[in-house]
């Protein structure tokens, strides 16, 4: 390699440590039976819907992809226009190979010259990831009791601020900022400023203050980027394809930097059937409400600290244990969980709300390797 000139940003770019695989925990530990609480994925799998569509599209495989792009993106205009009274259209969203693909274009089309992103610690990690890529300089703010810290974002922006990241309700710590704290923050932010909300988690949301962000879409800013995607509540992490939502003008840049053909026609039409699927998608809202306070339950019986989520994960902070060892140690007992060192808080441990007998089994687990001094 020392023959060949490389980009200096990607040799500052950290490899994404994605949660463990099932398999290769079956492999490493001799396990047969090992439930995956690693990924914030949906419990109940994929809806019944999306796997029929998914089938139904393979017959054109050999096909490149045809209008299933702007079906879906047609189709997402409608529910927005009908839930919300938007007047959208297929033009003010912009799919990707996941929301991943989604925040790669976001660092290309804007964190190219050298810029700054902000966003707050700990929070989803490819935010400074795909800023370093492009050769941004990512700022970290503290974040304030685990929620996002909006003031001192505010606080550091700069001529030099390109993209501010938003991640509500924020993983990893299943925190939400308020309706009123984005609007008062929002007063704040130049129009030079991209603001990204990412909601990734947001249908799992049920207090009541939860902001509106796709409003600032609608008032025209274009400097403001709502992104959805499909790989959680709607169970199909698998298939990549996430959105971004914003005014035609910002879509239209933004297109720019989309790889032609970057997801096929299946998973676009797996994508539009599930979001046909409303009972899935209640179904799934029940489960992670009812079952993230069975966790709730477990975890104070064990005298484990919590931060209350508004998602489909729980963070659990001040462990009585080295959170590395603990991971392992759940492993070894059939429990995938996430520790959090990849998302800057080397102390905590991320689980995510499974079945009940999934929940079930990681309790078991915690409190045999609690107990196992
Ligand atoms: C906050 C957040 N944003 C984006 C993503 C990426 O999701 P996708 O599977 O759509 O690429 C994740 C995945 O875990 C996430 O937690």
């Amino acid at each position: 390699m020392q023959n060949l000139k490389l980009n200096p940003n990607l040799l500052t770019v950290p490899t994404y440590i994605g949660g463990k695989p099932i398999e290769e925990a079956q492999e490493e530990y001799g396990l047969t039976d090992v439930v995956k609480l690693g990924s914030n994925e949906n419990p109940l799998g994929p809806s019944p819907l999306a796997i029929a569509a998914f089938q139904a599209a393979l017959k054109d495989a050999h096909r490149y992809p045809g209008v299933a792009d702007r079906r879906l993106r047609q189709k997402l205009a409608t529910y927005y226009n009908a839930s919300l009274g938007t007047g959208f259209t297929e033009q003010n969203f912009l799919l990707g190979n996941g929301l991943g693909d989604i925040l790669r274009m976001i660092a290309h089309a804007f964190l190219f010259d050298g810029g700054e992103s902000i966003y707050c610690n700990p929070t989803f990690p490819l935010y400074p990831i795909f800023s370093k890529m492009f050769g941004a300089t990512p700022i970290a703010v503290p974040h304030d009791n685990f929620r996002y810290n909006l003031r001192a974002i505010a606080d550091a922006i700069t001529e030099r601020t390109r993209v501010i990241f938003i991640c509500n309700p924020n993983n990893p710590t299943g925190t939400i900022v308020t309706r009123a704290e984005i609007a008062a923050f929002m007063l704040r932010v130049p129009p030079s400023v991209i603001v990204v909300f990412d909601e990734s988690y947001c249908h799992f949301v049920d207090d009541p203050n939860f902001p509106n962000a796709i409003e600032y879409v609608q008032e025209a800013r274009d400097h403001v980027l709502v992104l959805r995607g499909f790989s959680k509540i709607y169970g199909l992490a698998n298939l990549r394809v996430g959105y971004a939502l914003g005014t035609r003008a910002m879509i239209e840049y933004l297109a720019h930097a989309q790889i032609v053909f970057n997801t096929g026609d299946p998973i676009l039409y797996a994508a539009a059937a599930a979001l046909d699927d409303d009972a899935h998608l209640q179904a799934t809202q029940r489960l992670v409400r009812t079952e993230r306070e069975f966790l709730y339950q477990g975890l104070t019986e064990l005298d484990l600290s919590f931060v209350p989520s508004q998602t489909n994960f729980v963070l659990l902070i001040n462990l009585p244990r080295d959170p590395q060892a603990l991971t392992q140690a759940l492993l070894r007992r059939g429990v995938i969980v996430r520790p959090m060192g990849g998302f800057a808080m080397s102390d905590a441990i991320r689980v995510t709300v499974g079945r009940h007998e999934e929940n079930e089994k990681f309790l078991r687990a915690m409190r045999e390797v609690l107990k196992a001094k």
